[in-house]
């Protein structure tokens, strides 16, 4: 079965009140613990690529690996595993030209940091060759705080999205889906304590998402799918393991679990989930570096590594996205 687009996918969840989730991946271990937690549980998936990730690993890997899930799903599940591939944060038509014609089935043209009329033209040319290729395209209004691929924007230079100018984007650029900005942010550092408050714990808890804007923009924009990206949560059970064995993440926190449930029962139909893949892995092999400094195989520590994110990622289909047993609806 070859890679599917995101319009059946993006349809369903938002007559039925969830989300797809769209996972980062950069390797071998990352492609296969996500695939197995889909399969198992029946979900639709978004595998997505940043430039970062192409310039890691190279186009055709990562392709053939995600090509290489759906043909193993078949094959020892008997199931067909809908997999959308899409480009994440594309930044020039170049790039979002490159994949489209390498075989990805989605991509994002991130104009956000633009102008508003320079965002709308390049975001419109890429639309016109994708939807001429039948692959289907995110586009983004509004700024989100922290660090994607090698850019990092400060707090005080994001910005929320007007819900004013959602309709003139969606309908001049021909986008299939939106990317907002209503308080998450990229990466594991997503709030300053500043902006927090501390529960009794001592815990960070950051500031609500702001599903005013959300509400406005649905109103906006009826059945038009939306997208949150900076949707980690940064369990702290992982964060805790890290710093137990080595490691140094002072103040990681993330959007609340239940804060990302109620906007996939909203129009948010694709979460963008990677900086929780980071922390599963890389607290799942600091721990065991720590328990066996003897060992040296990369297969010891990647397979409970592999695992990890297979679990990490079934609790997110299950309690947070709600997208399980949906599949056969984006085929
Ligand atoms: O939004 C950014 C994603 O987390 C991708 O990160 O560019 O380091 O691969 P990356
Ligand atoms: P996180 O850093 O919160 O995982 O966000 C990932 C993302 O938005 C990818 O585009
Ligand atoms: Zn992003």
């Amino acid at each position: 079965m070859p890679v599917v687009t995101s319009t059946k996918m993006f349809a369903d969840a938002y007559k039925n009140g969830y989300a797809v989730g769209a996972f980062n991946v950069n390797n071998m271990e990352i492609i296969q613990g996500i695939a197995a937690a889909a399969t198992e549980h029946h979900a639709p998936l978004i595998l997505q690529v940043s430039k970062g990730a192409r310039a890691y690993a190279n186009h055709i890997y990562l392709m053939k690996l995600i090509e290489a899930a759906i043909d193993d799903a078949e094959q020892h599940a008997g199931f067909a595993l809908p997999i959308c591939v899409h480009l994440d944060h594309g930044d020039t038509f170049e790039l979002c030209k490159s994949c489209i014609d390498g075989g990805f089935s989605s991509v994002m043209i991130d104009g956000s940091s633009k102008p508003y009329e320079e965002n709308i033209k390049l975001t419109k040319q890429v639309v016109e060759y994708a939807h001429d290729h039948g692959v289907v395209v995110e586009g983004e209004l509004g700024t989100l705080a922290g660090i994607e691929d090698d850019v990092k924007v400060a707090a005080e230079d994001s910005s929320y999205t007007r819900p004013e100018e959602v309709e003139d984007f969606v309908t001049r650029t021909g986008v299939d889906s939106l990317a907002i900005a209503i308080g998450t942010s990229h990466g594991a550092y997503k709030f300053t304590a500043a902006q927090c408050t501390r529960n009794a714990e001592g815990l960070l808890v950051p500031p609500p998402l702001r599903f005013d804007i959300l509400k406005e923009v649905e109103k906006r924009l009826p059945e038009f799918p939306i997208v949150l990206h900076g949707s980690s949560s940064v369990p702290q059970e992982f964060v805790k393991i890290i710093n137990a064995n080595g490691g140094k993440m002072p103040d990681a926190v993330g959007i609340p679990e239940e804060q990302l449930r109620e906007a996939a029962r909203m129009a948010v139909c694709k979460i963008n989930i990677d900086s929780d893949l980071r922390l599963a892995m890389t607290a799942c092999i600091r721990q065991y570096m720590a328990e066996h400094p003897e060992h040296f195989d990369p297969r010891q520590y990647l397979k409970p590594a592999r695992e990890a994110i297979k679990n990490m990622v079934a609790h997110k289909i299950v309690d947070v996205l709600g997208c399980n047993d949906r599949a056969a609806a984006a085929l």
